[in-house]
């Protein structure tokens, strides 16, 4: 087992990360200055698999456990599920000293997160993230949030949690291609922060696929370090912390185009990264055979590259102006300027962006005439 400190001053905590260390959460929550009353919140799939085990575990360290089930999946992060979830805090007695548990993926612990920082006006709140996405990003850095019918992640707020345990032993059961999914967040972070790690990561690939202990070991602990430096440096988004959006522009427009339903958030995010990537190159501030590299790993890692034929460059970049991080019709990016370095690039131009999706939508369209002769 090895910790991970997230330096926030009073809100510091410790990211627990290793295999088969979930048994040990009660231990871990010993030095907690939280009340024995605790609300696990799950989902039917995840409470199936492990949620004995943490019951087990909380009994043992003399804790009064209540689980709460949410169903799986994304049209769950509501409001109303927020509220059934209220509901049940109050008839379970929750305090504000009563620690809410998060046991799965990214959509039970952004809804989790959210009734523990609103319940009370907040309740202490502890990760346990059960997808590689969750592991190495959104059970990290304070981010919680539900949807709203015209818009994801709309009502949220910034609140840290407590404590995280990432066991990289309850990947295993993971499906294949949320694992897949979760590598377009780490691909992220070798692009933003550390050529070493992108470099490592091209090694790899295949054992992470095959959810190899000591690789998957490895890519939670470093995520967790560069998402901690960069949170450390910038809690609330007002600067530095806009580089973990690398991706996300390009790959929300294609999330939200599609109905939310034909991409998982991780396989938009690796067209994001590939779109931006290229948006770069196209810009003069990547070298080609960065992007390339680039491409080549979300490729690897299983990953779909391309926006899909059906969605114009126009719908994308009209989706920008809804995007959460435009302010007042700006157009913000995070380009790479080399691998391990992005810069946040402002007001940039709309018809160099559609310039570029209209050049990759054209040479894609001769790549395929060519194959058919
Ligand atoms: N707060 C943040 O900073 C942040 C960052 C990135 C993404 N997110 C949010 O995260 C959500 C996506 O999270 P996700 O990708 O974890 O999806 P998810 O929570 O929907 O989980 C994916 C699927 O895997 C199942 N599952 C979870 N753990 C499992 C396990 N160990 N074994 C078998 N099955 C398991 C779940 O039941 C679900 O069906 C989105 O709502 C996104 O907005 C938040």
């Amino acid at each position: 087992m090895e910790i991970i400190k997230v330096n926030l001053g009073a809100r510091s905590y410790p990211i627990y990360t290793g295999a088969g260390i979930l048994q040990n959460l009660g231990g871990y929550m010993r030095d907690l200055p939280v009340g024995k009353n605790v609300l696990v919140i799950t989902n039917p799939t995840v409470r199936h698999l492990y949620c004995r085990i943490v019951e087990e575990s909380l009994a043992e360290a003399g804790y009064c456990v209540t689980v709460g089930e949410i169903g799986d999946g994304e049209e769950f992060k509501t409001l109303n599920t927020a509220k059934s979830l209220y509901d049940l805090a109050f008839d379970s007695g929750i305090d504000r000293s009563s620690p809410v548990i998060a046991l799965g993926g990214g959509v039970v612990g952004d809804t989790a997160g959210f009734v523990a920082a609103t319940y009370l006006r907040g309740v202490p709140f502890i990760q346990v993230p059960t997808t590689l996405l969750a592991q190495v990003d959104s059970s990290v850095g304070g981010k919680v949030a539900v949807n709203h019918p015209r818009g994801k992640n709309i009502i949220g707020v910034f609140y840290q949690p407590r404590l995280v345990l990432a066991d990289v032993s309850l990947l295993k059961t993971l499906p294949p291609r949320e694992l897949r999914s979760g590598l377009a967040e780490v691909i992220k972070y070798g692009v933003i922060w550390s050529e070493e790690f992108f470099t490592w990561l091209e090694g790899k690939t295949g054992l992470l696929l095959a959810c190899e202990t000591d690789a998957l070991t490895r890519v939670v602990r470093e995520s967790c370090r560069i998402k901690a430096n960069v949170v450390e440096e910038d809690e609330t988004e007002g600067g530095l912390r806009a580089i973990l959006n690398y991706g996300h522009t390009f790959g929300h427009a294609v999330e939200a185009l599609t109905g939310y339903k034909k991409y998982t958030h991780g396989e938009a995010v690796g067209i994001g990264l590939v779109v931006a990537a290229r948006l770069a190159e196209s810009l003069g501030f990547l070298a080609a055979a960065d992007c390339t590299r680039i491409e080549s790993l979300v490729s690897r890692a299983g990953l779909p590259r391309e926006i899909p034929e059906n969605l114009t460059p126009k719908d994308i970049v009209g989706c920008f102006y809804h995007d959460k991080k435009t302010v007042g019709g700006r157009l913000t990016f995070i380009l790479p300027g080399r691998i391990g370095k992005v810069d946040i690039i402002r007001d940039l131009e709309e018809h160099l962006i559609l310039d570029l999706l209209r050049k990759t939508r054209g040479q894609l369209e001769e790549d395929k005439g060519m194959g058919q002769f």
